[in-house]
């Protein structure tokens, strides 16, 4: 019976390393989907869409040629047969991902996109693992698994900055624009009905791994 996971949190909580952790000990497939938004947000920066032309960034949404390697062992985003994996990690994308992010034309394409790509790994992996700021509740609200991961504020500014090597300051200023910003058009930070809250703020990445995969065999 195919396993359908969804995992949704805020930036910080460890949401992306356990959620592949999980996909590769369960031997399912596994979808990052704030990479596509990224890889989105590299792409407009590529050709130079204007961000302020909300349609010119939708219209590129829908045509450019986003392809999602979904191997947790070794997942790869690429536009075209050009690579950029490294890219959309970058401050420039960073800084203006959030911008693509909320165009409501733009969600509706990732839509489609994610549900083709979770059918894909039902279909070649037998599930997947999906994970984003709003899986649980708009791309599959009928997972057969739906976690929330959070964390205190103070937990995921220090995991951040561990992780991008810059100072706890400037990470917090950005990623709480970010947050601000995201929440206008996905709501990640409470539960949904149903939904499972793992809360990473005092437990390591093994334990919430192990958090993780207790719910979803329960
Ligand atoms: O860097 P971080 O792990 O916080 O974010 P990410 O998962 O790489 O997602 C980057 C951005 O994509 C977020 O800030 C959101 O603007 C957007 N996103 C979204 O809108 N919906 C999702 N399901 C996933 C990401």
């Amino acid at each position: 019976k195919p396993l359908v996971v969804a995992i949704d949190g805020p930036s910080g909580t460890g949401k992306s390393s356990v959620s592949k952790a999980v996909a590769k000990q369960l031997g399912l497939a596994y979808l990052d989907t704030g990479a596509m938004y990224r890889a989105l947000a590299w792409s407009c920066l590529d050709v130079a869409i204007d961000f302020d032309d909300g349609s010119a960034v939708a219209e590129h949404s829908r045509t450019f040629d986003l392809r999602m390697g979904m191997d947790p062992a070794a997942p790869t985003v690429a536009v075209g047969t050009r690579r950029i994996d490294r890219e959309i990690r970058e401050d420039a994308v960073t800084s203006v991902v959030s911008r693509v992010a909320t165009n409501l034309d733009v969600r509706a394409d990732m839509l489609t996109r994610q549900r083709a790509l979770i059918a894909e790994g039902v279909q070649h992996s037998g599930g997947v693992v999906a994970e984003g700021r709003d899986i649980t509740t708009v791309v599959a609200p009928d997972a057969d698994v739906r976690i929330l991961m959070t964390a205190s504020e103070e937990a995921r500014m220090a995991r951040r900055s561990r992780q991008l090597r810059v100072s706890a300051e400037s990470t917090r200023s950005q990623i709480i624009d970010r947050d601000r910003t995201d929440s206008t058009v996905s709501q990640f930070t409470t539960a949904a009905d149903g939904v499972v809250t793992v809360d990473t703020s005092h437990i390591d990445f093994r334990q919430s791994v192990a958090a993780v995969l207790h719910v979803v065999k329960e």
